[in-house]
């Protein structure tokens, strides 16, 4: 399974892509917001330090603008996905950027029809909103089971990308159903690495490697 990184925290970014955790990045204008950078000069260096997709989401809602603002975003990197919402506007701006060679993600998926209307309109990546449909009392993880049976079934390539992830245990669900793709705020990403039996591991082979009065090298 891929790992994006949800964020538009170029620090954050940078750090995770060190340690190897990132094989691309997902923004979205609360993101930016965050930010509290020019969306296109953040979206730009973004770009320049991981080499995976990055998505970064236009704003219009009817075609021609949506089209407009993505031929603006598009020409930022090679390596740009743009990012579209889950509307008829949106389906017929992926269908043709995808028809152009462009990466694109269909973001603010919530039913796995929904999903099946990305795939047919040629996305890239499908966003699947999994947090946000349990804070609504919807287990989120059902809806990428049956996106994944559904694609599965038709062969269709479009990746799922398990997005609004909150926790490892989403994590831990979207891989074992056979997402493509997570992505996660930095901390979700950070506490996977965490375990106390490491750290206590880690602890008692240190002190006893102290008793042993030695150096490596
Ligand atoms: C994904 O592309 C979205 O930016 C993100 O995962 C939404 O997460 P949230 O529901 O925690 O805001």
């Amino acid at each position: 399974m891929k790992f994006f990184v949800d964020t538009a925290d170029t620090a954050d970014i940078r750090e995770l892509a060190d340690a190897g955790l990132v094989d691309g990045v997902t923004t979205n204008p609360s993101l930016i917001h965050k930010a509290g950078r020019d969306f296109l000069e953040v979206v730009k260096e973004i770009a320049g330090i991981v080499s995976g997709p990055v998505s970064a989401e236009v704003v219009a809602t009817d075609h021609d603008e949506m089209m407009r603002e993505a031929e603006i975003v598009r020409k930022i990197a090679d390596n740009i996905a743009v990012k579209v919402p889950l509307t008829i506007d949106g389906l017929k701006t992926c269908r043709k950027l995808t028809d152009d060679g462009t990466m694109v993600n269909v973001t603010l998926c919530f039913s796995a029809n929904q999903a099946l209307l990305a795939a047919k309109a040629g996305a890239t990546f499908v966003s699947p909103f999994v947090g946000r449909h349990d804070d609504v009392g919807y287990p989120g993880m059902e809806l990428i089971a049956d996106i994944r049976q559904i694609y599965d079934n038709y062969q269709f390539d479009t990746e799922i990308l398990v997005a609004s992830v909150r926790n490892p245990i989403h994590v831990h669900e979207a891989a074992k159903l056979g997402a493509d793709v997570m992505t996660a705020p930095p901390s979700v990403i950070r506490q996977l690495v965490r375990h106390p039996l490491t750290d206590n591991g880690l602890t008692a082979f240190l002190a006893d490697w102290e008793k042993t009065g030695q150096k490596i090298g």
